[in-house]
């Protein structure tokens, strides 16, 4: 039966509050900080990070003295980019709400920037079009994206099979891991692109450590296990394989290349 939008956007809330995000988000916080540099933040600059969780671009674009706001689906994560931001002294404001369906003005945001968080909402196109019409002509959209051909895509090929097939109106999340696709979803509104991949590094004393933390706290795993009760250790270990292959220490560690694609959209 096909799950309807809502009921599929009540479960994406329940899935991104289940374990422990803000425990996890610091370690792609570098990511946030080059795509708010990439994005040229600046004193006075007006700047929405879409689907920010904690605030992984959030925080760094107010750090450069941008009026900046964020917007996400889940309040709990909400809340602890808050308690982040008024522990640095940053006045940023946090929204509820849904990326493909904007609660802002037309050309409201100097610079539109998301890392790791559009690519979850279903409607592809729908975001695009959103982060599109909130975003100033002469403005930018930046954002950080896995690819597929990276551990996140490995990942999810792995998962996929556990998993009920997703509604029809939900389009992969690493579909925006891709030049051409970006592309596609933004052509209308933009006037240029740029385009660099890039490498956030794992590292942990060992991979045992890394794959207890990740399956404990990375709120996809957490709801997959409740989901897949005595099958979710075949799952775990398929993971743990793919860390294992990638792996690139060579004394007993973990180090683990997680590729993305950086994309600068000029409007
Ligand atoms: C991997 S987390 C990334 C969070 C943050 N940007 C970061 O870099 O840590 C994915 C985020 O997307 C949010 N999300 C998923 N679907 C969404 C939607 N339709 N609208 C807004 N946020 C959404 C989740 O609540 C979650 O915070």
């Amino acid at each position: 039966m096909t799950v309807q939008l809502d009921e599929f956007k009540t479960r994406q809330r329940a899935t991104w509050e289940a374990g422990d995000y803000a425990t996890l988000s610091p370690r792609i916080a570098e990511v946030g900080e080059l795509v708010a540099a990439r994005a040229g933040t600046a004193p006075g600059m007006s700047v929405l990070d879409v689907a920010c969780g904690t605030g992984n671009a959030a925080i760094p674009a107010a750090r450069a003295g941008a009026r900046v706001t964020g917007l996400d689906l889940t309040p709990k994560l909400l809340e602890q980019g808050r308690a982040q931001a008024e522990s640095e002294g940053l006045q940023i404001e946090w929204v509820e709400g849904d990326a493909e369906e904007l609660p802002f003005e037309d050309a409201s945001f100097d610079r539109v920037l998301s890392t790791f968080g559009h690519m979850f909402a279903p409607r592809h196109g729908r975001v695009a079009d959103e982060m599109g019409r909130v975003c100033r002509p002469g403005g930018a959209i930046v954002t950080a994206t896995w690819t597929q051909e990276g551990i996140f895509g490995s990942m999810s090929a792995a998962s996929a099979p556990f998993m009920p097939p997703p509604p029809e109106y939900a389009s992969p999340p690493v579909l925006w891991g891709d030049e051409e696709y970006v592309r596609e979803m933004f052509g209308s509104a933009a006037t240029a692109f740029e385009f660099e991949r890039h490498v956030n590094w794992q590292e942990e004393e060992s991979l045992e450590e890394f794959a207890d933390l990740f399956m404990e706290r990375f709120p996809l795993m957490v709801t997959a296990r409740a989901m897949l009760g005595d099958r979710f250790p075949e799952l775990r270990e398929r993971i743990v394989e793919i860390w294992r292959d990638a792996n690139e220490a060579t004394d007993g560690s973990l180090r683990l290349p997680q590729e993305y694609l950086l994309s600068i959209v000029r409007l």
